[in-house]
């Protein structure tokens, strides 16, 4: 295939630190001006496409601007999740202060970043990895990447090899019909690689002491080193009818198509619970057409996580959208002949519905689990910051609960990024490195035109401060503890919030008074570090 060799600027057109998307020969390229010079890298993020020169360049790092995976600007490598690929990288040359670029005739953007190849004679041992998910398939990859050549055994209870789970409640719901879901890899990509995923294979019983698994129909496993990343088991509405047809929770892709499947029919749907599921659920039900109604014992949705004035905002948009809400409300029976046909609510109110769809929450899928540390409410697994629960086991994702970024308090998180990169971290530990998990966490939700941005954690805010205007969906909220910032969230500000997830991850966060004094150019105050 032949290459071409085009001019895209002069070497002075760019700062460094900057980083800007040209269009040459009929092709996109990003440009990146870093301290090691300038590199030519595609310029779309590995993840769902967004376009990088909208994020943050800082010291070699791109910060995308949409869901934060990080890239490095001098090789395209991906450092961060979401996503799992690298950038393509094409060659530079400078010439009397003109920067030209070598450009294959046909770019894939995208490259699987380099993997080992497996040789179980060279390394005996077996890594097991119980779950398909998010913090599943990423450390499955990053073990290959790690080096390690010995058997990877993956055991999923679904029937299907890991997928986008976060699409379940947004794009899924909102297509024209039930289709696929997206696979985060291919089945080439794991035969490729030999990691063997075993699916339909539900883990019943785990014994630490021997290192063996029991799953399926009794067949049993031995490990030499352990991931359990079993994510959350969706809990049921505890009402009299909850058994009834068409009343569905969402966690899987089975279900997501069963919800898709009976929204083509219905024309009424009643959502219980008004957290991230719920609400994502009903916007995209009403985009489906149907007429749709939240019912929740909240006074206003997601207040606990992002306060009254931005939950508000939240409820204002679906308000204008057409969904309607029974807040500070509780369902109290679900009623019908097979199918459901009512929802009962505690104020006597019935509300007609063909079908309900239940966002109440998850618990740690950790039923299997004995003799590790498990938090005696919920049963999720202790870990230190190493994500290791005992020699040779260790835990991600849903299940997990690590120390805290800044606090160091043990900490429970279901987010989707985050799963993946404690996949990563673990991996790197059961190949014998000593890496600590101290990423920020941070996550995504869609609602109708509101795309939000978190950034931090913080469970136990005593303040917000806002800044930017909430009436034109263009602001930042800053979530205080004890005068120090634990979280931002974000709609419209996504290149803000990328330089802010910059300097959390740097701990350089200003303090609560500079924020409450003065409107912080981000941007300038991550150049300033
Ligand atoms: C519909 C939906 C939308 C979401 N949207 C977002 C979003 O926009 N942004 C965001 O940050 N987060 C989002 N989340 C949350 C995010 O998906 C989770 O935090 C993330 O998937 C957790 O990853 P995990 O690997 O811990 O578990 P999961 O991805 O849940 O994977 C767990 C896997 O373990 C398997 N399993 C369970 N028990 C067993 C067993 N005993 N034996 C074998 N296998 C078992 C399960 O079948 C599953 O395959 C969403 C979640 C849902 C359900
Ligand atoms: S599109 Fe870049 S992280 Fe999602």
């Amino acid at each position: 295939m032949g290459v071409q060799r085009v001019s895209v600027c002069q070497v002075g057109d760019l700062e460094v630190g900057e980083m800007r998307q040209f269009t040459v020969a009929d092709k996109e390229i990003l440009l990146a001006k870093t301290e090691n010079g300038v590199s030519a890298i595609a310029p779309h993020c590995s993840h769902y496409g967004a376009p990088l020169e909208k994020g943050v360049l800082h010291n070699g790092r791109i910060v995308c601007p949409w869901h934060n995976a990080c890239f490095s600007a001098d090789t395209g490598k991906h450092l961060s999740a979401p996503g799992r690929n690298n950038l393509a990288k094409f060659p530079v040359h400078i010439e009397a202060n003109t920067v030209y670029v070598e450009l294959p005739e046909e770019i894939t953007e995208h490259v699987t970043p380099e993997l080992v190849e497996a040789d179980f004679e060279a390394d005996k041992r077996t890594f097991v990895i119980v779950g398909g998910g998010a913090a599943s398939d990423m450390a499955a990859q990053a073990l290959r990447q790690n080096n390690y050549q010995g058997k990877i055994i993956v055991l999923t209870a679904e029937n299907a090899i890991p997928y986008d789970r976060t699409k379940l409640s947004k794009a899924y719901l909102q297509a024209d019909e039930v289709g696929e879901v997206s696979q985060l890899r291919s089945a080439d990509f794991y035969k490729q690689h030999n990691i063997e995923i075993k699916t339909s294979a539900k883990v019943t019983s785990l014994d630490v002491e021997a290192k063996q698994l029991t799953f399926g129909e009794n067949e049993t496993l031995g490990y030499d080193a352990l991931l359990l990343a079993t994510g959350g088991a969706v809990k049921q509405v505890p009402v009299d009818g909850s058994e009834l047809d068409n009343v569905f929770t969402l966690r899987k892709a089975e279900d997501a198509k069963a919800i898709l499947k009976a929204a083509k029919q219905s024309k009424k749907a009643v959502i219980i619970g008004s957290g991230f599921i719920g609400m994502e659920a009903a916007a995209s039900l009403k985009q489906q057409g149907l007429e749709v109604t939240v019912v929740s014992p909240d006074k206003v949705p997601f207040e606990k996580v992002l306060g009254e004035s931005v939950g508000k905002l939240f409820q204002q948009v679906h308000e204008s959208n057409g969904v309607e809400f029974k807040l500070d409300e509780k369902v109290k029976a679900l009623k019908g002949n097979g199918k459901v046909e009512t929802a009962e609510l505690e104020s006597g109110e019935i509300l007609s519905a063909d079908m309900v769809v239940v966002g109440i929450g998850v618990k740690p899928a950790t039923d299997f689990v004995e003799g590790l540390l498990m938090d005696e409410k919920d049963c999720s697994i202790l870990v230190n910051q190493y994500l290791q629960a005992k020699p040779d086991v260790y835990a991600a994702g849903d299940i997990a609960r690590f120390p805290h970024f800044i606090t160091g308090q043990p900490t429970r998180i279901e987010h989707w990024q985050l799963a993946m990169q404690q996949g990563r971290i673990a991996a790197c530990n059961m190949v014998g490195q000593q890496v600590m998990f101290e990423a920020v966490p941070f996550f995504w939700t869609g609602q109708f035109d509101l795309k939000l941005r978190y950034i931090g954690h913080s469970e136990n805010y005593d303040d917000i401060v806002i800044q930017g205007s909430l009436e034109d969906k263009s602001f930042l909220a800053f979530y205080l503890e004890d005068q120090q910032v634990m979280a931002v969230s974000g709609i419209g500000r996504d290149h803000d919030i990328a330089a802010i997830s910059e300097l959390m991850r740097l701990r350089k966060m200003p303090e609560a008074n500079a924020i409450k004094d003065r409107d912080i150019d981000w941007l300038e105050e991550l150049k300033a570090v």
